[in-house]
């Protein structure tokens, strides 16, 4: 059976800096999937070798595959072009361009030189009510992107992704710039994407994780030391260190 994406045996290393041990993790279809593990594990590592961020870091050594639908991202041949189109990214600060808001949404429409004016309103439109926005936003898509508030910022960058239709979404900590209230709105939105997308966040707050997500992966020291239900690594954790970061002892 072809999963969505299949990590096998993956290792990065930052120069001589062993970052990614074996790690291995199979996603299968639309589920929200949570990283966490305290800071400097792994997690915006791992989340980027998902869509071959990693590549525009200088030192960066990788072995061991990634596999979206059976094929390999590593392979020589594979369009980065096309495959950050299928799996798109969110940051943990918004970062919309100095453009409008509908310019914003619609800019991997124009970089893909779709032209019907038309066809893009109706695309704008479609993502930024996907994000949530569209009550928020709908007399003020000139308005510039930079002027917005930043949990409106976030969203937008995730109607963004959503206009070019990706598989899969990638989150780092996308709401660690963000309060409550906003925080609450993006997990909204979360669970509501998941019915057409497969989400991986990476998220600091293990509340966040146990909130949102359907499996959980916990990293440490660059090795995923457990990859389960949620419901499991936060009631019934299989491995010790697992136990002592979710209930506080360490991390
Ligand atoms: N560009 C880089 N160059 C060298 N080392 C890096 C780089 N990015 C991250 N690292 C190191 O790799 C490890 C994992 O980092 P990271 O994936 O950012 O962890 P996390 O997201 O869990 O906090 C850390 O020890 C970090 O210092
Ligand atoms: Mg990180």
């Amino acid at each position: 059976m072809t999963h969505k994406i299949d990590i096998k045996n993956l290792n990065l290393y930052y120069d001589e800096f062993h970052a990614l041990k074996s790690v291995n993790m199979v996603v299968g279809e639309k589920n929200i999937i949570a990283l966490i593990g305290p800071s400097g594990c792994g997690k915006s590592t791992l989340l980027r070798t998902i869509n071959r961020m990693n590549d525009l870091i200088e030192g960066v050594r990788i072995t061991g595959e990634v596999f979206l639908d059976g094929n390999n991202i590593y392979d020589p041949g594979m369009d980065l072009y096309e495959l950050r189109k299928r799996v798109g990214m969110v940051f943990q600060r918004p970062n919309p361009f100095a453009k409008s808001v509908s310019e914003n949404v619609a800019f991997g429409l124009r970089v893909a030189q779709f032209k019907n004016k038309k066809k893009i309103a109706e695309i704008v439109e479609r993502s930024l009510r996907a994000a949530g926005l569209w009550d928020e936003l709908k007399d003020k898509l000139n308005r510039p992107a930079l002027d917005l508030p930043l949990y409106q910022q976030q969203r937008l960058c995730i109607a963004r992704l959503l206009a070019v239709e990706p598989e899969v979404i990638l989150m780092d900590e996308p709401c660690s710039a963000l309060d409550p209230i906003a925080t609450m709105k993006i997990e909204e939105m979360m669970v509501e994407l998941k019915r057409n997308y497969n989400i991986i966040i990476v998220t600091h707050n293990m509340q966040q994780a146990a909130r949102v997500s359907d499996l959980c992966g916990y990293m440490l020291l660059g090795e995923m030391i457990e990859f389960n239900k949620t419901s499991e690594i936060f009631t019934n954790p299989r491995d010790k260190r697992t136990q002592d970061y979710i209930t506080g002892r360490f991390g």
